[in-house]
This record gives C-alpha cells, structure tokens and sequence, in this order.
C-alpha cells in the first residue's frame, strides 16, 4: 500500500497497510559520514549517499527559487512579529520527529520502510513538526519555520523522497485574549470583503474535541484565530489565481483531521482546476506537548504545516516535482525573488518505458525499497514507477511483482543504451539485495 494521496500531511498514514518484514538492504559496513559526524550503522540504517546529497543544497534559502519564493511569500504575509526560523539541521532523533508528539510506538510513519534511519537513533526529520518542542521550548511566541523534510514514498511528477514544508504557530497568553477577540473580528471583516468561499465541514466539538482542560472561551478564541489567519494566507497566495481563472470565488474548505500533537486538528484544501487539493495540516497544540516545552499551563497555541511544493507546483504551474532540483538555467533563470510567474516549459524529451518482473525468494521486497533502488540508480532520470502487477501462484505460493519505469530526462534525450544500462543495473541490484529471480 501507499500513501493515499501524496500527502505532505501525516494523519493519513494511519490509513496504510503494512505487509512483509522489512529487509535492509545497506551493504556497506563503513559507518556513515554526514557534515563531520559519524553515524554507526545498525539494523535500521537505510539513507542512500542520493538522498544524501540533497542535504546541502538548501533551495529553499535561494531567494529567486520558486520554493523559496512561495516561504517568502508566506513570511511577509505574517509580517514580521513572526520569527523566521530556516537554519534548523535535518538530522533529528526519532523522539523528536515522533516521542514528543505522541506518535503511538507501533505508527507507521515510524517504520524504515517509510522514514530514512542513519542508525537507530538519528533520522532524517519527516515533518518540520519535529522541532516543535524546541522551538515553543526556545519562548518565541509566534514563529515560521521552513525546512527540507524526508520521506521514503512512490515515485510520480508529484513525488520526491525530499520535500520542503514550513510549520507555523502562535502561542496566546491569558492578558492578550481580548485582544485576540478583537483581531479575529478584524481578520473575519476582512476576509468577508474578498473573493473566498470556505467551507467548514469540520465537527469541532464531539468528534474533534476540544481539550478538557482548555478554558473554554480561550480555545475557541485560539480555534478561531487559526482558521482566520490561515483562510487569509490562503487567500493571500491563491486569490490572484483564482481572479484570473474567471473571477469565480477562491474555494477552500475545512475538515476534520487527526494529529497526536493537537485537538481540535483539520486539514484544509484549496479547489484548483475541479480537484480539491490538500494544502495543510493545523490543530490547536496539544497541552501535554506544551508542558513538554515548558510553556505556561494557561497559554494556548495553534500550529500548521504545510507542505511549500505543493503550492509552488499549482502557483508557478510546475508540471513535475524533479524540476525544483533543477539545475538548468532554463529553469532557475524563470524566477525571481517576490514574483509569482508562469513556468514556461522549455521543452519535453521524449520518455522510455520499461517494465521490470521478478519473482520473490523468501524474503519480502516493499515497495519503496524499489523505489529507492529506482532513485539510486537513475535519480532524476525517471519520471514515474508503477506497480503493474502482484501475483501469487496459486499451487506453488510463490509471488512475483511488476513494476513500469518511465525514464524521462527533463534536460536532454536519453539514448538507449544508457536507458538500457539503467535499467539492468536496477534488476541487479534487486536480485543482489533482495535475492530475487528476474523473469
Ligand atoms: N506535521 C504535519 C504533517 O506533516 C502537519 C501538522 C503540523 C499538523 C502542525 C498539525 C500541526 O503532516
């Protein structure tokens, strides 16, 4: 099973199957070198040198990047009583990125089959969630924080092991509730005079419940300062696009979600071209994970995050998510820092399509370990894995699996040779890894 959808979001992963043991297939003893540190390898080691090198090339930072356009964008859209934080390590402990937000032990976002482990006890982040803690521990009340985040997943034009999301929040203090009541009224005049429909299917109350050690009047007021000030984010970054697609409403909606760390917890969309795309995960900040930072018991907080591709892809028209790792002028030369402008595509190389089949040998093969073979042999040369076909014989038990790689360069034309030696270097790998029989 997959993600349901390329979620940037993590309750939905509460929704995915997992089947077979996990074979680790990092066959190199050397520890691990990242910046300076070594990493001893264990049992969960399963980060690539390709997934690696994407740790310093930072794009988000680079101010005429379409990524680090649509932060910018959100950053003066906040002003500037939110800290910007963007210089934060992706090396974390899985107690950061789980344990202190109460992930459950057994959730699979947890499982090396998703995340990438340098060893046991360090992993790469997978949400910018992970250092919520630290950041509420630090005192700063309202703060923005953009990183590149980490996770093993399918391969698709809008799939890419590494991503980039910002994490906002705000925390209330008891003496500025009046003064929140005052600006929710503000910010919902506002928004009543501009171009947005929002939909709110959420049930805040019973089934997403408020927190019973919450003063009342403060949560709600907290709850509605989070769906303001996000309605006016969103309508700040999409309202343009929508204006010029006919003048119809920005239509966004509301609806339940469920995240360890807060309650009530939602999830918003936005509707772009008839899909209802999912743009981000909010809630008001659990108190345990609060006191967890030492914040005050009668404080209150929102947090949100949202994954930047996403926006950037529908904002700029970005067919496939390889092109933000672009380093071809033809792309990078199309941005500059502040503008929102259309991605011209610059051509479109023909692609190659190849299908690969084998049969299992006692050992289980995931998904995305596939997936990553497919990374660490081809990179960026291919545009979409799928599997096309799970077969179990009927009398001998044994199972094969089918997978299609389209390999597409978006910078040249691939010949076939090279095509070819890709491609027989993914089934070695497979058959030395994963002892399985190429039909
Ligand atoms: N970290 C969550 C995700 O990646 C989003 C989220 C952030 C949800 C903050 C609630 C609060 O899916």
């Amino acid at each position: 099973m997959r993600w349901t959808s390329c979620s940037p979001i993590y309750c939905r992963v509460q929704q995915r199957v997992w089947h077979g043991t996990y074979r680790r297939y990092s066959t190199n003893l050397q520890d691990l070198e990242v910046n300076g540190v070594r990493y001893q390898r264990d049992e969960f080691t399963n980060v690539r040198p390709s997934i690696l090198s994407h740790l310093s090339r930072n794009i988000y930072l680079q101010p005429n990047h379409p990524i680090a356009i649509v932060r910018s964008l959100i950053e003066n859209h906040f002003g500037s009583s939110f800290t910007p934080i963007t210089s934060l390590p992706p090396i974390v402990t899985p107690r950061q990125n789980f344990d202190e937000l109460e992930f459950p032990a057994d959730h699979p976002g947890r499982r090396p089959s998703d995340s990438y482990y340098l060893n046991k006890d360090w992993m790469l982040r997978t949400h910018t969630s992970a250092h919520e803690i630290q950041v509420f521990r630090s005192g700063i009340p309202k703060w923005l924080l953009s990183a590149d985040v980490y996770r093993r997943d399918e391969i698709d034009r809008s799939h890419y092991p590494v991503f980039h999301q910002m994490e906002g929040a705000r925390v209330v203090e008891p003496v500025d509730m009046r003064q929140l009541a005052q600006e929710n009224k503000e910010l919902e005049r506002a928004l009543g005079k501009v171009n947005i429909e929002v939909e709110d299917l959420s049930s805040t109350g019973e089934k997403n419940p408020y927190q019973p050690w919450h003063n009342k009047e403060h949560a709600l007021l907290v709850n509605a300062n989070l769906k303001h000030s996000l309605n006016g984010m969103i309508y700040a970054l999409f309202g343009n696009l929508a204006a010029q697609r006919g003048g119809k409403p920005l239509q966004v909606r509301w609806i339940d979600a469920y995240f360890p760390w807060t309650g009530p917890s939602y999830e918003v969309e936005v509707l772009f071209d008839g899909k209802w795309l999912e743009i981000l995960g909010c809630g008001v900040m659990q108190q345990a994970a609060l006191a967890r930072s030492s914040v005050p018991s009668d404080r209150v907080a929102w947090a949100f995050g949202l994954g930047l591709e996403r926006i950037a892809m529908v904002l700029f028209q970005i067919p496939d998510i390889r092109l933000f790792w672009s380093q071809d002028p033809r792309f990078l030369q199309q941005f500059s820092a502040g503008q929102v402008t259309q991605f011209k595509p610059y051509s479109k190389y023909p692609n190659s399509s190849k299908d690969i089949s084998f049969w299992l040998k006692d050992v289980e093969v995931h998904e995305n370990d596939v997936y990553d073979i497919v990374r660490e042999v081809a990179g960026e040369l291919v545009e979409e894995v799928k599997e096309i076909d799970r077969f179990t014989h009927p009398s001998t038990g044994r199972s094969s699996r089918a997978y299609r790689i389209d390999y597409r360069s978006m910078e040249r034309t691939l010949t076939n040779d090279e095509v070819n030696t890709l491609h027989s270097e993914i089934g070695s790998r497979l058959r030395d890894l994963f002892s399985v029989e190429l039909r």
